[in-house]
């Protein structure tokens, strides 16, 4: 290794502790009518502090402090993905302001940001003038009241539905939450952000590849595109090449193609599955995705500039289906039906073969969504053919992440998903697919592949101390979240074979080889840990890790042990 790479690998471990570091990671359960503690609060506060928010009149504190600074191409240096010694200043400030706020109140925050950074002292008052009304907010707590209240059939105010940081109008809690209108669906800001996110996607897939993939599945969720407002929906967009147009009532339900000069690349060819939820949330906006690939498909350009075209004359010169079948790209469960039962399948180990978890996602979600020939919708004909078919030319699945508090191994949803969609592609496409997925809740979108991300959640969940020590603190229910996040975790394993073997190892080590923790656990939740120690097993002899013979022997002690105590 030269001194250059080595340096390079160093700088590459910088950036990996310091994305690790600064994670937001929820450290417990919420607990129903409490508020939250000072530390989360001052981290949250941290967050929503980082965005514009024109809409509140609050600037956004790393711009100020930037600006404050002089500092030159601040908006550059705030978009890097690997933080620099000066954004790491602009943090430190940042953070050190939040947490005088929290601490001492809005003057203290102010003139510590003025005397530190010259930043403007209107501007930081107004900032914190928002945060002061979010702070309140977090510390009042309206859940209990608003329970009995709906107990006794009283009016409960209504609230939108969102993440604190995405849309801090949520607050306060313990409202009657409410969606969103489908037709406002993508909205401005979500094709905006939306573009930064698809475009980088594409970069992403290229460095690794050098070409474009053949076509994309993405999935797309009910409650993901109401908190963003319709993020996933506009990425969809943004690969295709369209922008999605308003008519005379604002509702977006027509379609403006981008030129290829403006998009700079070929357009993309998209499978979008959709959940159950957004099916029956977003009718207009499935018709929309649905339109916006027809207009694709019949745009009058060149093959390789154009994937949809591509790909549909390859369809319909090796078989008999006709346009109508060959374009259809969005699919979901049939109507009345929710999930792809792959999560259920995984947990009870009902599966030998991993293939069987993608035929499963398949025969749920091959229901297609679409118009026949005469222009009549078609909401949910079973098509297992045209799923497979448009599954065989798939060479990148992707999902976004909406939320800091809910990750890829917190539920079985993302691998029931993403994990099963990979799987179907697998066998289908005969080649595994490049998995990526991102969180457009950082200022930065940042593009993971399924295996960095499974590294990142587990170093900054499940073998966190602080997370499961947080866990803990509610005894019985925080064993099984533990329990929850390895199943989570083994079902990457068995949708995408996406776990590397020391992850098995050290979540191991940690909770069940660990004497005194695997005795606090079995004091707190005994049936858990007979689970836990059961899956580990499994992972072994479905070969995704090997463990030295004592530690079986360890776990399968824990197994006969819970056996006799637990009482079966
Ligand atoms: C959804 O929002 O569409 C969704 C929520 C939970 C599981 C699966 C899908
Ligand atoms: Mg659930």
């Amino acid at each position: 290794m030269t001194s250059f790479e080595r340096d390079a690998r160093v700088m590459q471990l910088h950036d990996q502790l310091i994305e690790i570091e600064q994670r937001l990671i929820p450290t417990g359960l919420h607990v129903f009518g409490h508020g939250g503690e000072l530390k989360k609060k001052t981290d949250l506060l941290r967050m929503v502090a980082s965005f514009e928010r024109p809409e509140h009149g609050a600037r956004a504190l790393p711009a100020l402090v930037a600006e404050g600074l002089k500092i030159e191409g601040a908006e550059n240096l705030l978009r890097e993905t690997s933080p620099s010694e000066t954004r790491q200043l602009i943090d430190n400030l940042v953070s050190e302001s939040v947490r005088r706020f929290c601490e001492t109140g809005a003057d203290a925050a102010v003139d510590y940001l003025s005397s530190t950074a010259n930043v403007d002292r209107e501007a930081a008052r107004s900032t914190f003038g928002f945060l002061q009304n979010v702070s309140d907010q977090l510390d009042s707590n309206h859940e209990l009241d608003s329970f009995a209240r709906a107990l006794r059939g009283e009016y409960i105010a209504p609230g939108p539905g969102a993440d604190i940081v995405q849309n801090p109008l949520v607050l306060p809690t313990g409202r009657n939450i409410h969606a969103v209108n489908p037709y406002s669906v993508p909205s401005r800001t979500a094709f905006t952000r939306a573009k930064d996110t698809a475009e980088e996607l594409l970069r992403r897939y290229q460095t690794e590849h050098g070409r474009y993939p053949r076509a994309l599945a993405l999935v797309l969720w009910g409650l993901d595109n109401i908190k963003t407002q319709g993020e996933g929906v506009a990425q969809a967009l943004w690969l295709l090449g369209v922008r999605p147009l308003r008519d005379a009532l604002n509702r977006a339900t027509e379609i403006e193609v981008i030129p290829l000069e403006e998009l700079g690349r070929p357009r993309m060819d998209v499978v979008m599955t959709v959940s159950g939820i957004f099916r029956d949330l977003f009718a207009p906006t499935m018709a929309l995705l649905d339109k916006a690939v027809r207009r694709v498909a019949e745009l009058d350009e060149p093959l390789e500039m154009n994937y949809v075209r591509r790909n549909i004359a390859e369809r319909m010169s090796a078989s008999s289906v006709g346009f109508d079948d060959a374009v259809v790209r969005v699919f979901s469960n049939a109507p009345g039906n929710y999930g792809t039962n792959v999560n259920f399948m995984v947990m009870q180990s009902a599966w030998d073969q991993a293939s069987s978890l993608g035929d499963l996602f398949v025969t749920r979600k091959c229901f297609a969504y679409t118009r026949d020939s005469k222009g009549v919708t078609v909401e949910g004909r079973e098509a297992p053919e045209l799923m497979n078919d448009a599954l065989s030319r798939i060479e990148a699945t992707y999902q976004n992440i909406d939320s800091f508090e809910v990750g890829i191994t917190d539920v079985d949803h993302y691998f029931e998903y993403l994990g099963g969609i990979s799987q179907a592609v697998e066998t289908r496409a005969q080649a595994r697919p490049a998995i990526y997925l991102s969180d457009t809740l950082s200022p930065q979108t940042k593009i993971r592949s399924l295996e960095e991300t499974v590294r990142l959640e587990t170093r900054t969940k499940t073998l966190n101390p602080k997370w499961y020590e947080g866990m803990l603190k509610h005894g019985f229910r925080g064993v099984a979240e533990i329990e929850n996040h390895v199943t989570n975790t083994f079902g990457w394993s068995a949708t995408a074979d996406a776990v590397d073997p020391w992850i098995y190892t050290e979540i191991t080590q940690t909770f069940l080889l660990d004497e005194a923790m695997l005795n606090r656990l079995i004091d707190l939740n005994p049936h858990s840990v007979e689970s836990l120690a059961k899956r580990l097993l499994e992972a072994h002899e479905r070969g995704y890790w090997n463990p030295a013979e004592e530690v079986l022997l360890k776990l399968r002690e824990v197994v006969e042990r819970l056996a006799h105590s637990v009482g079966k």
